[in-house]
């Protein structure tokens, strides 16, 4: 028998817009999926909506349904600004296209030549650290862990093309685009974008500057002889399937620009959660420093040493689970369908939750409670799939996961080896929940040598 998906009525014109633009949108999506089900419909102004919240029935879209669940939604239309078509922005066959070229690179063997781009600028982040800590400064470890993501995408695209005072002007470009694009995201209201404010105009001033500098570089790299073994150079050496060409110098563009964005802040976040974590679990930390020291010492890890700290990967992956970075994904329905029981209507978007799946009480042991052992081999195999989705799922799964992992598994062992973060006395940790999850008022600690 199939179920019409029935929800709340909302306002008159803006349907429950208020709602979904709340700080508190999660709990509200919650409290409609506990009344109405695992499917729930309501309006946004004139459009239909669904929210999605159980993992069979996210599995289903995500995978055997994917091409009928598109990225046609306001919200990637308004990434599309600055991203173009990328791997991540692009639908149907031109998706299929830009992932089949770009992905062999992402695969984990491949990425294990970026361990030691990784290891340099962890260790450069680290040797500020000693000042830090000899001063007693506060470390406010968001920012840190934002410089420190941005450094290692640059530097894995880049080489050394880039100059630190370069890698500085990205630095001082991307927060305020980034900003600027969640809240477009988050409230795409075109109109709202093309009132000529200050803030307005500098938007598109600041994705001309990038632009200006990876244009530099690509044209650079077209002259030389010299061809570091970076991503700029794995791009360049990419051929589409069907014709045979190189990507183009825009779509090389596309594609960096895309694994600034979805390469850095993402990763930033889910470590500064890990931080504030630690500092609350002296027990899970004590258990980090033994697998380090006795896997590591003293010595720099290489991409080999990955698979050898089981336990430093376990604590990354339950953070993800607990705050993961994309806490929210939409979707577009193509056309009228079933999934599970429930008749979804064409033209509609659907939106799904890795931050309430990754907390439904049907799939999760005591959810709230952080518990590693959860990511043990036999235990990780009894999970379903898509109750844990930080990466999301199905061909559009992310294509840095592996990237970010060893990335994350690395910054969090070589932190380790040198010292213990503790939180300070005042810090307040609460999440902001948007188009990422966040600590709002970031992860001020004091660093302790070990
Ligand atoms: C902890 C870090 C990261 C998280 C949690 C994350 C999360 C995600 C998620 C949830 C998606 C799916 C979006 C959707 O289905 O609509 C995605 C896609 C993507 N991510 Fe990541 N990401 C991370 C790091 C990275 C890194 C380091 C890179 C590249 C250097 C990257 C590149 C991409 C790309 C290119 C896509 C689009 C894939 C496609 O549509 O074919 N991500 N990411």
């Amino acid at each position: 028998m199939h179920i019409k998906p029935q929800g709340p009525k909302g306002y008159p014109f803006i349907g429950s817009i208020t709602k979904l633009a709340s700080a508190n949108r999660l709990n509200w999506l919650q409290s409609m999926s506990n009344t109405y089900g695992d499917v729930v419909r309501f309006k946004l102004l004139k459009r239909n909506v669904y929210f999605v919240n159980h993992p069979d029935l996210v599995k289903d879209m995500l995978t055997r349904s994917s091409s009928n669940y598109t990225k046609k939604t306001i919200g990637f239309k308004m990434v599309k600004v600055v991203l173009g078509e990328s791997t991540f922005t692009a639908m149907g066959d031109e998706w299929r296209r830009k992932r089949l070229a770009v992905q062999p690179y992402f695969h984990r063997k491949k990425i294990a030549n970026l361990a030691t781009i990784m290891t340099d600028c962890i260790e450069e982040m680290l040797a500020e650290w000693e000042t830090v800590c000899d001063e007693g400064k506060t470390l406010q470890t968001t920012d840190a862990m934002m410089q420190v993501t941005l450094k290692v995408v640059v530097k894995a695209l880049f080489s050394t093309a880039l100059s630190d005072e370069d890698i500085q002007t990205v630095a001082d470009i991307f927060n305020p685009l980034l900003e600027a694009t969640n809240r477009r995201v988050v409230l795409p209201l075109p109109f709202l974008y093309r009132i000529p404010s200050a803030k307005n105009k500098q938007y598109p001033e600041y994705i001309a500057q990038l632009d200006d500098i990876i244009y530099r570089i690509i044209k650079q790299r077209k002259t030389t002889q010299d061809k570091p073994m970076d991503l700029l150079q794995m791009l360049m050496d990419a051929t589409d399937e069907e014709t045979g060409l190189p990507l183009s110098d825009e779509d090389l563009r596309n594609e960096a620009m895309t694994m600034f964005i979805a390469g850095h802040e993402t990763t930033a976040n889910a470590m500064s959660w890990l931080w504030a974590t630690l500092s609350q679990k002296p027990e899970i930390r004590e258990k980090i420093e033994q697998e380090v020291d006795q896997v590591l010492g003293k010595r720099t890890p290489v991409a080999a040493d990955f698979s050898n700290l089981p336990y430093c990967q376990k604590v990354f992956k339950e953070t993800m689970r607990l705050y993961p970075p994309v806490p929210m994904l939409p979707r577009h329905v193509e056309s009228d369908d079933v999934l599970g029981n429930y008749t979804l209507k064409g033209g509609s978007d659907v939106l799904f939750s890795a931050y309430l799946l990754h907390r439904h009480p049907d799939f999760w042991d005591q959810p709230e409670t952080f518990n590693p052992h959860r990511f043990d081999a036999d235990a990780e195999k009894q999970q379903h799939p898509y109750a844990y989705i930080p990466f999301g799922g199905g061909p559009r799964m992310c294509l840095g996961n592996n990237f970010a992992m060893m990335e994350a598994v690395f910054i969090l062992a070589m932190a380790t080896q040198r010292f213990k973060l503790n939180l300070t006395p005042n810090a307040n940790i609460k999440p902001l929940i948007s188009l990422t999850t966040r600590p709002k008022y970031g992860v001020p600690v004091i660093l302790e040598r070990r």
